[in-house]
């Protein structure tokens, strides 16, 4: 099943995400969930108020977080652990976003330790990989997302690698209006799929879903679906509009 995700960033406070989330619960009808996943994931602050109204409305929306500390508790001010976040009935939580690598001074060995903290509670992440402009130019996209995709996997077992989801990001295609090729980015998520094959076997490899992410809009978004290696998108500026992100949901139309 395709899994199509809108990443709200530091966007949308709890009262708009009410909003927004009723609105996309408007749109969307039960046949449009039985053909793709369709999951939100606001700030920290907007989670229990998005949560509580999925419950409440009987939304087939699944709930996502952006980021999470990789120790349970402890203190780390400023911080919010996976078992809080489970908590909450979060299904989903973005992992290594490349503004959280670049802004944030994340990197491969605390993806790592995130991906397996979210995976001891119970939820999946939808770890993000992808390369600069200048690593694009100088013909490195291949080894940087091999080398974050084993970085980001290293000591998972293969059945949980299996249930886990990638999003390919290039980072030059976040925000910018300038989305990579969708043979572009199928070349490369086939690269990503290939790592995970040599690193795991081919079943985890073919079970793994992997998102396109950057620049998706509901004028490309049915171009990169049709693409055989794109199982799904990670969507940000325009998940924010319920009307868009509906229509990107809608993919196939
Ligand atoms: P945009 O869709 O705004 O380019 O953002 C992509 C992204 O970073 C999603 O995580």
């Amino acid at each position: 099943m395709p899994i199509i995700a809108g990443n709200w960033k530091m966007h949308h406070d709890h009262l708009t995400a009410i909003q927004v989330v009723q609105k996309l619960g408007f749109r969307l009808e039960d046949s449009d969930y039985d053909r793709t996943e369709v999951v939100v994931c606001p700030a920290f602050t907007a989670l229990r108020t998005v949560q509580t109204l999925i419950d409440s409305d009987k939304l087939r929306i699944e709930l996502g977080a952006q980021n999470c500390h990789w120790e349970p508790q402890g203190a780390y001010t400023g911080e919010v652990s996976a078992p809080m976040l489970a908590k909450l009935n979060v299904d989903y939580v973005i992992v290594g976003h490349s503004e959280r690598r670049q802004l944030f001074g994340e990197t491969d060995e605390t993806v790592n330790r995130k991906v397996k903290a979210v995976l001891g509670n119970g939820m999946t992440p939808i770890v993000c990989v992808g390369e600069t402009l200048e690593e694009r130019e100088a013909g490195e996209t291949d080894d940087k997302v091999r080398g974050q995709t084993a970085a980001a996997f290293a000591g998972v077992k293969a059945e949980q690698v299996a249930a886990c989801v990638i999003a390919y990001e290039p980072i030059w295609a976040i925000g910018t209006g300038r989305n990579a090729t969708p043979e572009d980015a199928d070349a490369t998520i086939g690269t990503i799929r290939a790592t995970v094959r040599e690193r795991f076997d081919a079943p985890t490899a073919d079970a793994l879903r992997i998102q396109y992410g950057g620049s998706v809009k509901p004028g490309n978004i049915g171009e990169l679906m049709a693409m055989p290696e794109i199982d799904g998108a990670l969507v940000g500026g325009a998940s924010l509009d319920p009307d868009d992100f509906a229509r990107i949901v809608r993919f196939w139309e």
